[in-house]
């Protein structure tokens, strides 16, 4: 089905909202069958120096000196305290913390890549709108969806995208339903989202299985409700296995389905959001396609969604115009933009050279050895530690340290910290919230069957330590450069400035 819009023309920052073009060009949804990246092109915008010169400082910033070879003795001391994904396993579970192959760093580094100002014109971009073109049929191809916006630059901004296009939906139909079905064991991120976007959260009762209860979703659905917000592995590494009956539940009272795809590494070549029946999907490209998640970002949360909601999407979106060349597009139902030019564009193609380098057949077995892995290392330490769901994991699974602290007073947060001695970097701990004293783990694929074992036997080791050691544990870390911080101090009271350091 074509989707109307216009064609914004010039920069993707200045692209008009809907109903302020004039000319809209009507054009087919499909893909641009296109060959590789074009490269740059080397037309330079032209500015107004005036505007420019107005704006400068009329004397240079007095800003410290330093030599080089001091900056790099700094910067290599403060690296070698760093526990990265560089250095070893990273069993952050709900982060997807693998490791990203170097040559998608030497595409973002390609001067094509990085050297291109935001602000450049359409026909000095054809390149990147290949780019974000390809990269969006690869996601709907990924997810089975229609139509994908890039722009969302994290996986809880694409939440907040995807209830706006719920919104959207429901108000091109005359209605106004005010409640979001949210699952207890939920990403926090996803009733914030839902506050965010106007709508009243309301949760959805886990089984004892760990997955969402039928029963107790039947009970909440009524015309009030906008749509439901469904994990899938969900926080506990489980498969809904009653998605059928969910989804025909909640789109019974026309509400939609959005399927939260921040843990995608699972999936990807084996099912597909789209064809279980879901309207929206957003998924987070810095955790399964070569960009490190944590420290804040940059990332990359696309939004996918069925045809039926194509014609909300955020414009710009890059589309083959009238006389073949790529240029932006705004749907004419547009909800409007939800980030400043392209999204994190940098993000965006260090996924696609993922996927390309991987292929289909690749990307299927990444998903593939991530769900091995951490089915290997949930049997390896299950004698040790208490497993509350037991089932068959998909890419990570969730231990607890209930019974070790009960018996010998070793907390969740006293393993994890304990593990960093051992030479791994923490498991998630105490999240999700239905699991007492939790251990998340996610091993990812990219760990080798040595290093997993290394990992399993360090954890064994640990709950052996605690029935004689207490002690140890709970003073752990005592080897790292900074021993256990106060975090929630930290966090609420950061010193900022080397004067309150020292003052
Ligand atoms: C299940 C789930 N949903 C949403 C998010 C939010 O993604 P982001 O941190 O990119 O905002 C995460 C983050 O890891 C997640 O695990």
């Amino acid at each position: 089905m074509p989707v109307k819009g216009v064609f914004a023309g010039g920069r993707a920052s200045s692209a008009p909202l809907v109903g302020q073009a004039s000319e809209p060009t009507i054009f087919e949804l499909s893909v641009p069958g296109r060959s590789a990246y074009s490269g740059r092109n080397t037309e330079v915008p032209e500015w107004p120096i005036d505007a420019i010169e107005a704006h400068l400082r009329p004397e240079a910033v007095e800003l410290p000196e330093v030599s080089e070879r001091d900056l790099v003795a700094h910067f290599t001391r403060l690296a070698s305290r760093n526990y990265s994904v560089d250095l070893g396993a990273y069993p952050l579970g709900s982060c997807t913390m693998k490791y990203n192959p170097r040559f998608a760093d030497q595409v973002a580094a390609m001067d094509g890549i990085s050297g291109v100002h935001p602000g450049t014109p359409e026909n000095g971009i054809q390149g990147w709108l290949e780019i974000f073109s390809v990269l969006e049929s690869y996601i709907c191809a990924i997810t089975g969806m229609a139509a994908a916006t890039l722009q969302p630059p994290a996986g809880a901004a694409g939440e907040l995208t995807g209830l706006l296009l719920m919104r959207a939906y429901h108000r091109s139909k005359g209605r106004n339903p005010q409640k979001v079905l949210i699952p207890d064991s939920a990403h926090g991120t996803n009733p914030a989202s839902v506050t965010l976007a106007g709508y009243n959260a309301v949760t959805v009762p886990s089984g004892p299985d760990g997955l969402v209860s039928v029963d107790g979703l039947r009970q909440l659905v009524d015309e009030d409700v906008a749509g439901i917000m469904l994990t899938n592995p969900n926080t506990l590494g489980l498969f809904e296995t009653e998605i059928v009956e969910i989804l025909e539940l909640v789109h019974s009272v026309d509400g939609l389905a959005y399927y939260d795809g921040a843990n995608l590494n699972a999936i990807v070549g084996i099912v597909r959001p789209g064809d279980m029946g879901f309207d929206i999907v957003h998924s987070n490209l810095h955790k399964t396609f070569a960009t490190p998640h944590g420290g804040g970002g940059p990332g990359a949360g696309p939004v996918a969604v069925a045809e039926k909601l194509a014609r909300f999407l955020p414009g710009s979106l890059a589309r083959v115009a009238a006389d073949g060349s790529l240029g932006w597009f705004v749907p004419e139902e547009s909800i409007g933009r939800v980030h400043g030019f392209y999204g994190n564009a940098v993000v965006l193609a260090r996924a696609l050279s993922f996927m390309q380098y991987l292929g289909g057949d690749g990307l299927k077995r990444m998903s593939e050895l991530a769900v091995l892995n951490a089915n290997w290392l949930k049997s390896r330490i299950e004698d040790s530690y208490f497993i509350p769901y037991g089932q068959v994991c998909m890419h990570e699974f969730v231990a607890s340290a209930a019974n070790i602290k009960k018996q010998w007073g070793v907390r969740a947060l006293d393993i994890a910290k304990s593990l960093m001695e051992e030479g791994f970097h923490a498991p998630t701990v105490y999240f999700p919230l239905v699991v007492e004293e939790a251990l998340m783990i996610e091993p990812t694929e990219t760990e080798s069957p040595q290093t997993l074992a290394a990992l399993a036997e360090s954890l064994i080791h640990l709950a052996e330590l605690a029935e004689g050691n207490p002690e140890v544990l709970a003073a752990a870390p005592a080897r790292t450069p900074v021993r256990r911080l106060d975090e929630a101090r930290a966090a609420r009271k950061p010193i900022l400035t080397e004067d309150q350091r020292t003052g």
